[in-house]
């Protein structure tokens, strides 16, 4: 068969998508072709906006046929470059936007059922419609869809008692490389018929599949909510605090963010409408949440007392518990600003790192001992997810930072990660800016199994290339 000329493929895309949801003005594709952190910077030969499954499956085939490649794309939220296409304006980047429907919420079997196009916020206020509760929740979550989130496996603020996407997902439905739909849309909590090919979907960044529909659990919607802002003297005590309350408060501690000072920083300097709420400076803080049933008071009573006995125990300095919904939002706000506000700082270094929970206290002191002593200018932020092990240890680059120096930083923290048995990328992936560290994460028998896996679901390497595995 002759190879489709790119006209051709545009033309035919046109047909199949309509003329207005292919878009090719370099005005019409900037959205698409950068990312949100301005990091990482692409050209595209097209950006496609189907509306459906078929469509998608359409899309796909015409591009198998003239042998281009797709990029999927959901809110563009990522941190890693992954939805960007890479190269010359040689691939399509497919947005999944229009596929924004809210199928069903079916409260009784506790699931939900939508496209992947909708947003986290989306199908949060669907579940909280029908009186249930979509529990991921991350600071971009007004953009992020939840097919970038599944392809992400992201992670967010609830982890710690929902579990992050992974944990999420009971169906879904994925258009493969070569147009096929995979129809993996079940309701089951329960199901050993064979391997578990959804899992293979969850976290691939695209380069597996396009997810274009989803079954997702839900939970029954707390009622009941208290918050309290706390300083501390260090992660040390934030590990021991988490153990503390978590065995006076069991898993009605629903939340417990961390951030050190200089995050605080960051954020009272580039948000606004933000104060401090605690008297004095503390070089840690922590954020805990209780939710449950019941109109709160009893929750609200037992972290008064729990808080009480961690005061004493000196785990934490001074706290400052939410008196109000609004007051609750300010506080969130301080720990969801982190990241903005270091955009709005400048240009960073994101080092989205894990190690075992007892370990996160070793990670950070190594790091902030030996960083700025090999690299002057390399004192890092940290701020994250204690429960989960998951510290962001990002570091605000000078104008003008050399390209070796950066990656000699990065490496830096990695190894100090590596030593403590960690994990380079806990919750945002690989996407185009962490393949070169893949294999001295995941050792080479694994990564040969991963290339494995994608030369068969993607022989002709057209799912998001240069992603993942280089
Ligand atoms: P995109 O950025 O569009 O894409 C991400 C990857 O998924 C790309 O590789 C893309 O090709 C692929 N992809 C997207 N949609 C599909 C699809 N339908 N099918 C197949 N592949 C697809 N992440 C966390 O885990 N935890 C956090 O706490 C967190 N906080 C954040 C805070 C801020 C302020 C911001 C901006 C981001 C944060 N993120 C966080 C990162 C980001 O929001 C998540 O990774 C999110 O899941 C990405 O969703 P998205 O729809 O924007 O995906
Ligand atoms: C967050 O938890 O706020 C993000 O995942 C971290 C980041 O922006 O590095
Ligand atoms: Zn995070």
């Amino acid at each position: 068969m002759t190879p489709m000329t790119t006209a051709g493929l545009l033309h035919a895309l046109r047909q199949r998508l309509g003329v207005d949801q292919v878009l090719t003005s370099d005005h019409d594709l900037a959205p698409y072709v950068n990312d949100w952190r301005g990091r990482f910077h692409g050209a595209a030969l097209a950006v496609l906006r189907p509306a459906a499954t078929d469509e998608v499956v359409q899309a796909m085939r015409l591009c198998g046929q003239a042998g281009v490649a797709v990029v999927p794309q959901g809110g563009n939220t990522g941190m890693c470059g992954g939805a960007v296409p890479v190269g010359a304006r040689s691939q399509v980047v497919l947005s999944l936007q229009r596929l924004r429907q809210i199928e069903q919420v079916d409260p009784l079997g506790n699931v939900l059922t939508l496209q992947a196009g909708v947003t986290l916020a989306q199908a949060q206020e669907a579940a909280a419609a029908a009186d249930r509760l979509f529990p991921l929740s991350l600071a971009a979550q007004g953009s992020a869809q939840v097919g970038g989130a599944i392809a992400t496996n992201a992670g967010g603020t609830a982890v710690l008692r929902y579990g992050g996407m992974r944990d999420l997902v009971l169906g879904l439905e994925v258009v493969l490389a070569d147009g096929q739909v995979l129809d993996l849309m079940r309701a089951l909590r329960k199901d050993n018929t064979g391997y578990d090919l959804r899992q293979w979907f969850v976290g691939s960044e695209g380069t597996l599949g396009i997810v274009t529909r989803a079954v997702l659990k839900l939970f029954p919607r707390p009622t009941g909510v208290a918050t309290v802002w706390l300083g501390l003297d260090g992660a040390t005590q934030a590990v021991q605090l988490l153990r503390e309350l978590q065995r006076q408060l069991g898993d009605t501690l629903t939340a417990f963010e961390f951030l050190d000072r200089r995050s605080l920083d960051l954020v009272l300097r580039h948000a606004t409408g933000v104060v401090d709420p605690l008297a004095r400076p503390h070089p840690w803080y922590v954020l805990a949440e209780v939710s449950g049933g019941g109109d709160g008071a009893a929750l609200r009573r037992a972290l008064e007392q729990a808080l009480l006995a961690v005061l004493e125990a000196g785990l934490a300095q001074d706290a400052v518990l939410a008196e109000s919904e609004r007051q609750r939002l300010a506080l969130w706000r301080l720990r969801e600003e982190v990241s903005e506000s270091e955009r709005r700082h400048g240009a960073s270094l994101k080092h989205d790192v894990a190690v075992p929970v007892a370990a996160m206290p070793e990670l950070v002191a190594r790091v902030s001992a030996t960083l700025p002593a090999q690299v002057a200018w390399a004192t890092p932020h940290c701020f994250g997810h204690v429960g989960d092990g998951n510290v962001h240890l990002n570091v605000s680059l000078p104008p003008g930072a050399p390209a070796a120096e950066q990656d000699r930083v990065s490496q830096i923290v990695y190894d100090h990660v590596l030593a403590l048995q960690g994990s380079i990328s806990a919750e945002h992936g690989i996407g185009q800016s962490k393949c070169a560290q893949l294999v001295q994460q995941r050792g080479e028998r694994a990564v040969g199994l991963m290339r494995q896996m994608k030369q068969m679901l993607d022989p002709q390497g057209l799912l998001n290339p240069g992603k993942v595995l280089s």
